[in-house]
């Protein structure tokens, strides 16, 4: 299965809701989303730390409110079809992603000066607004901390844990977590990986890939899930 990256971020500008329009537009059903908080803690589809690469603004993304936020643009970056394109809150992508019948992998961002429980806390208040379907959201994180919060403040969705290690030693320090997938760098996953991650019974999932050719090898090792930033690069 197909999940866009970003939405689908070789199409449209990353974490937009044109983002994952075009991805719904383009027959994908699940999509890859990155979320973090304002300085006023409301969660928003972003992935840097600062907003300097994709929008017209200057700064770290916690130093705006939502309001200030709202006012720079995200779009006209990526290409000027797409300029007034507005940082989405994870209110109105849940909405959106619902109407559409899009699956969200939602990536709980962390950075170091990031307030895991906050963000956490504030992305579980959306989701029980948005009553967003239990098999319809697979949340997501390369942090211990945030996973631990989601799986206590969240317990009816799905986990994974985000890596870019290339040894099975990680698999004995998540033991308890009851996580539902794993999330490897397919520049990084191994066979000898792949084989012990399926072994234990998580759905094996890569990011990001963009090169048609290297499908079918991680199909053979058990990647059941390919996370890219262009649809099309699955064609044969
Ligand atoms: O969720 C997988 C992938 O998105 C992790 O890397 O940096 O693109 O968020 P990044
Ligand atoms: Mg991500």
């Amino acid at each position: 299965m197909i999940i866009g990256h970003r939405g689908v971020a070789a199409i449209a500008p990353e974490n937009t809701l044109a983002g994952i329009n075009a991805a719904a537009d383009s027959g994908l059903n699940w999509v890859e989303l990155d979320t973090q908080l304002t300085a006023d803690d409301v969660p928003v589809l972003f992935h840097d730390e600062t907003v300097d690469r994709c929008t017209d603004g200057k700064g770290r993304l916690d130093s705006f409110s939502l309001e200030q936020l709202t006012l720079l643009d995200a779009g006209a970056w990526f290409n000027e079809q797409f300029r007034d394109e507005c940082i989405p809150t994870l209110h109105q992508t849940l909405t959106l992603c619902g109407k559409r019948g899009m699956g969200v992998n939602l990536e709980i961002k962390c950075y170091e000066e990031t307030d895991v429980a906050l963000l956490v806390e504030k992305v579980a208040e959306v989701v029980k607004e948005t009553q967003f379907p239990l098999d319809q959201l697979l949340l997501s994180s390369f942090s211990l901390a945030a996973i631990k919060c989601c799986a206590e403040m969240l317990p009816d969705y799905r986990v994974g844990f985000i890596t870019d290690q290339s040894s099975p030693d990680f698999l004995c320090d998540i033991e308890d977590l009851e996580l539902f997938s794993i999330h490897c760098d397919q520049r990084t996953l191994t066979p000898e990986l792949a084989e012990a991650i399926t072994q234990k019974g998580y759905q094996l999932n890569i990011w990001t890939l963009n090169d048609a050719g290297k499908v079918q090898d991680f199909v053979d090792m058990g990647v059941t899930h390919i996370i890219t930033d262009d649809p099309e690069m699955s064609a044969p």
